[in-house]
């Protein structure tokens, strides 16, 4: 990588994963002795790509103080928003009077902690000369439906169909501007989709199916299996 400009990370990492019922948000819950977040920060630090990871944590998170890896020189904290793009704004807001317009910003969810550095540099890689930027994403192995009052509507043709993962990668100024075009829209769901509403058609990279989101208390195991098959 030779490319001189910096490279943030950023992580929202504010959101109450309602999904896992579990007693804390997801991004807390224990995984082979540290919390998810942990793992999710200690992959990124440990690319040594990023000049900065800015983390977004809801304001009333009593646990985020609580970690070691919250005083990391290399990692700031925001303040959480209502919705995840809320909480990505956020986060560049806090890096605001260091980051250039042209910078690349990855923004990578708290809660998939399998990341891996190679997985980074295949995305820094496929997109550093790139205009707009783009996505890890995944081919859809399953037939995917279309689906109305628990009826099939419809088939959808698989071809055309990728799961958008992240880190989702664009340039700092760009993707400021799309989050603001897009406050308050709920079909922007990841950075991709707000760059989209602008116009832009962000580029998929092909990412590794290990890099699972915890969502479901079943993915805690899941996530413990992938990490220890990564070692
Ligand atoms: O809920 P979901 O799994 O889609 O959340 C994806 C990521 O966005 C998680 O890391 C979560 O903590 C974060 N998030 C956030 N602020 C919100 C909602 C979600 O930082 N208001």
């Amino acid at each position: 990588m030779t490319n001189t400009r910096s490279i943030w990370a950023v992580v929202p990492a504010a959101g109450v994963g309602k999904r896992m019922q579990a007693e804390r948000p997801k991004q807390y819950l224990e995984l082979a002795g540290k919390t998810v977040l942990e793992h999710t920060l200690t992959r990124l630090l440990q690319a040594e790509i990023f000049t900065a990871i800015s983390v977004a944590i809801s304001i009333e998170d009593p646990y985020w103080s609580e970690l070691t890896i919250s005083k990391n020189e290399h990692v700031l904290t925001a303040p959480g928003g209502k919705e995840r793009s809320d909480s990505v704004f956020s986060a560049l807001q806090a890096i605001s009077g260091r980051a250039s317009e042209k910078d690349w910003v990855l923004v990578h969810d708290a809660a998939r902690p399998c990341i891996t550095a190679a997985d980074i540099r295949l995305l820094i890689g496929s997109l550093q000369d790139d205009e707009i930027g783009g996505i890890l994403a995944l081919s859809s192995h399953d037939t995917l439906k279309n689906v109305e009052g628990g009826r099939i509507v419809g088939t959808l043709d698989r071809v055309h169909i990728w799961r958008a993962l992240t880190p989702q990668m664009f340039r700092y100024g760009q993707l400021k501007q799309a989050l603001e075009a897009s406050a308050g829209n709920p079909a922007v769901t990841d950075e991709a989709s707000a760059l989209e509403l602008l116009g832009f058609q962000p580029k998929i990279v092909e990412g590794r199916p290990d890099n699972i989101k915890i969502t479901r208390p079943e993915d805690l195991p899941l996530a413990q299996f992938y990490l220890e098959q990564q070692q």
